[in-house]
């Protein structure tokens, strides 16, 4: 299919077949989205020392993530609402990323349950949690995920508050007609609140998040917990004393905090802070396989993609994720040859051509 050669053309497409209003939603970014812009100029601002006459002829571009191999190092971001995108949403993205063998974090506000989502899936799954300020609703969505085998609790922490996202508020976007299946599943065990709402904004969102937040997660599962959303050093540092496992250095692709950097500009201190200590994944703003060469130089263990395959999914459902995936792959191993690496192990600091040098 020659006319899906990068992750851009797919974008393009996309935009055909998604409803203008839910691509307003998908692509926007919070305010004058400079941090949205950012995200691609962070990428494009650093440069690659080519090394060549290295045989490069045998490449292992696999990883682990937590103690699971992956095939390169990459995983699916969390995104809600993905029936706006294909009518199967997120049970289609389970099924493409488990064909590409790569891991899908599970948002909260899926349009499907992550039961749905559990029996669609071949890979390997994390759930991603937005906590409630109701207990038992916090402690519902987490045993469910261990039912069902999620192998790792990502609390997002940036969306105490909404981004201001002036595209939405001009469209008045409302998602009356989204069915947030996930939390309003009518398990067995669903709190009153969930039995008793009829649309997920009733929930009661926790806008009062913190670190004392993360200790109750703890307590509640051994599952390894990351936290999402991180873009300092010393909320870095916290999060490590806190036992988390990982953290997901992120922007929320540029949907939050307008005037954010841009995940890879605040990755080398947060590397260099707790790099050693605990697993650092970054997000916003990958779509290309140099641009995971580049994040993994600086010290990322793996990148994750929130946009690119959102637009696989609109275009051709599992196959469309499982190309954007396949596209990626190709070009981080085009990248990892022309870098003179053949294992992931292998990239470091010296891969980036210092401003110095130019
Ligand atoms: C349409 C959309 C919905 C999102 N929903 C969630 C979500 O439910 N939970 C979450 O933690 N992050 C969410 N995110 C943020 C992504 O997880 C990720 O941080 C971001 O998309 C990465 O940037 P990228 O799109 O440039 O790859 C969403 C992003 C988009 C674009």
């Amino acid at each position: 299919m020659s006319e899906h050669i990068n992750v851009f053309d797919f974008e393009t497409l996309a935009r055909t077949r998604i409803e203008p209003h839910a691509w307003d939603y998908i692509s926007g970014g919070a305010e004058d989205e400079i941090t949205l812009r950012e995200n691609r100029a962070a990428f494009e601002r650093v440069l690659l020392r080519p090394r060549y006459l290295v045989d490069i002829s045998t490449r292992d571009l696999s990883t682990t993530v937590l103690g699971t191999k992956i095939p390169f190092p990459l995983l699916l971001a969390p995104t809600g609402y993905q029936t706006l995108s294909h009518p199967e949403g997120e049970c289609e993205t389970a099924r493409g990323a488990g064909a590409a063998g790569i891991p899908m974090l599970l948002s909260t506000v899926s349009t499907r349950s992550l039961e749905d989502v559990a029996r669609a899936a071949t890979g390997p799954l994390w759930y991603q949690l937005y906590m409630m300020n109701d207990a038992s609703i916090n402690e519902w969505l987490v045993r469910r995920a261990e039912r069902n085998n999620y192998r790792a609790i990502v609390l997002t922490v940036d969306v105490i508050v909404a981004g201001n996202r002036e595209r939405d508020r001009r469209n008045e976007l409302s998602f009356a007609q989204v069915h947030v299946d996930n939390l309003l599943a009518r398990t067995d065990d669903a709190p009153a609140a969930i039995i008793n709402a009829t649309h997920y904004n009733d929930l009661p969102w926790k806008e009062n998040l913190s670190w004392r937040d993360v200790e109750w997660l703890r307590q509640q599962t051994a599952l390894p917990i990351l936290v999402k959303g991180i873009l300092t050093r010393e909320d870095a540092e916290i999060a490590l004393e806190h036992g988390c496992a990982g953290i997901v250095v992120s922007n929320h692709g540029g949907r939050q905090l307008d005037g954010a950097p841009a995940s890879l500009d605040a990755l080398p201190e947060i590397v260099d802070a707790v790099g050693s200590q605990i697993e650092i994944y970054l997000d916003s703003g990958v779509r290309r396989g140099t641009d995971i060469l580049k994040a993994v130089a600086l010290g990322a263990r793996a990148v994750c993609i929130g946009r690119p395959y959102i637009w696989g999914l609109a275009v051709d459902g599992a196959r469309g994720v499982q190309r954007v995936i396949e596209i990626l792959k190709s070009e981080f191993d085009t990248a990892m040859a022309l870098t003179g690496k053949r294992s992931v192990r292998e990239l470091d600091r010296s891969v980036i051509w210092k401003p110095s040098q130019r």
